[in-house]
């Protein structure tokens, strides 16, 4: 028999107790930073070397994070379900946890692209301007940034579409398109939700959908009943 499909929808709150900031809520990378001037196309164009430093920086912070029992814990599941991972997390701590089918959708701090072209690569040594791909346009973060499409969305969509429960760990749901696929499980399945501030994520009321109020380290015992 093939094992039941589970989706795991990740944030920054899996990354939170690796040592890696969140974005929102106190001290969040976004009460030091603004959006638009790091995170955003128009940012980019206006300050290329500012969004450069911003990404070279966490991409340091990121190599040196390691995975947490969180982290692990979705590996270990991989056992009993067919795992998908779907992270909004641009860090690589579900991969280096080992677990086998992860899905970026806002790209990854640890590869580059041209600006101008499908071009790709990891990045070896920090991206600085006048770095050119063979065509002669500027390398930048392989990073998906607001003004810009989510060309991995369509394909999470048909996963989330598929599944038979939907675990969703550390994230706000404030950015779309990838807070709705919250919303878009099957009525046979089951949506479970992990977060310590759960009361202030906007989540419709769904009476399929089971809320951990605990750090996702911590959740594991509710999360493992739940999921018989
Ligand atoms: P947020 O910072 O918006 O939300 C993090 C969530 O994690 C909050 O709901 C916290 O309550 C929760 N949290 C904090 N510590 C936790 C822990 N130990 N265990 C479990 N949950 C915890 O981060 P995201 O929702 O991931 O996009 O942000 C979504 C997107 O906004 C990011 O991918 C990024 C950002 O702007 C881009 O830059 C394109």
């Amino acid at each position: 028999m093939s094992k039941p499909k589970l989706i795991v929808l990740t944030g920054a709150g899996i990354s939170a107790e690796s040592g890696l900031k969140t974005f929102r809520g106190n001290d969040g990378l976004w009460e030091n930073y603004k959006i638009e001037d790091v995170a955003s196309i128009d940012g980019w164009h206006k300050n290329p070397e500012l969004v450069l430093e911003f990404y070279e920086r966490r991409r340091q912070q990121a190599m040196q994070a390691k995975p947490n029992e969180a982290h692990l814990y979705l590996v270990d599941l991989e056992k009993d379900y067919e795992v998908q991972i779907i992270t909004q997390n641009v860090d690589d701590l579900h991969e280096r946890a080992g677990s086998s089918q992860v899905l970026h959708l806002h790209g990854s701090l640890m590869h580059y692209k041209s600006t101008n072209s499908s071009y790709r690569g990891i990045i070896q040594q920090p991206l600085k301007l006048g770095q050119l791909c063979p065509n002669g346009h500027q390398l930048r973060p392989d990073i998906v940034w607001f003004g810009e499409d989510v060309p991995l969305y369509p394909e999470a969509l048909d996963l989330v579409r598929d599944c038979d429960v939907l675990l969703i760990i550390g994230t706000s749901l404030q950015v779309y398109p990838a807070a709705g696929l919250a919303y878009q499980a099957p009525s046979h399945s089951k949506t479970i939700l992990v977060d310590p501030y759960a009361d202030e994520i906007p989540l419709e009321s769904q009476n399929t959908t089971y809320i951990i109020r605990k750090k996702a380290t911590l959740a594991w015992k509710e999360l493992k009943d739940l999921l018989v």
